[in-house]
């Protein structure tokens, strides 16, 4: 049995987890997961969408760009820089998506991409500057889980 103080402790514990998790929403159509609260490396970013069997967000088509940053904008998460599905391995040029498609429309910020060529990069955006950048990904950073679409296979 559990004391009347021990369940008051379980109880605020459960509320500050609840306090500090992102929050889910759908978007044109499409079911978003948005992690605002805590920052987290790329890695870690992709790990917990995995986990939610979802994947990092990724923008196929200039219209999903749009609609996400479109939201973010009138958000009160404007100002947030989030990771995304994108990044390029050190020393290749070639940018793709978490889930294996290479990157074909690019929306970046100016003077972006700016990472040399040598390391590792992954991509976040802000719905303020609706843009890209490109970071270290080890930074930490909110991010943004996507459903996963029929065509595409979550790297597991
Ligand atoms: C995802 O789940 C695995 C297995 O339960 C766990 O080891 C890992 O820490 C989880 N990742 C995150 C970011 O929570
Ligand atoms: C990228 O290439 C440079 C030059 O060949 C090398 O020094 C560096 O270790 C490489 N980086 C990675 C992460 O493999």
């Amino acid at each position: 049995m559990l004391t009347s103080q021990s369940r008051m402790f379980l109880l605020s514990l459960l509320c500050l987890y609840s306090a500090v998790n992102g929050a889910y929403y759908i978007i044109d159509g499409t079911s978003y997961y948005l992690e605002e609260n805590i920052k987290v490396p790329w890695d870690e970013a992709l790990s917990d969408c995995q986990n939610r069997s979802m994947t990092l967000v990724s923008f196929e088509t200039r219209r999903e760009f749009e609609k996400v940053v479109q939201f973010l904008y009138y958000s009160v998460h404007d100002l947030l820089w989030i990771w995304t599905g994108g990044h390029r391995t050190a020393n290749t040029s070639s940018w793709n998506w978490d889930a294996g498609s290479s990157i074909t429309e690019f929306h970046w910020a100016e003077f972006q991409p700016n990472l040399p060529q040598d390391e590792d990069a992954c991509i976040n955006f802000c719905g303020l500057y609706k843009a890209w950048d490109d970071d270290e990904c080890l930074l930490q950073l909110s991010y943004m889980c996507e459903e996963v679409h029929e065509n595409e296979v979550p790297v597991i």
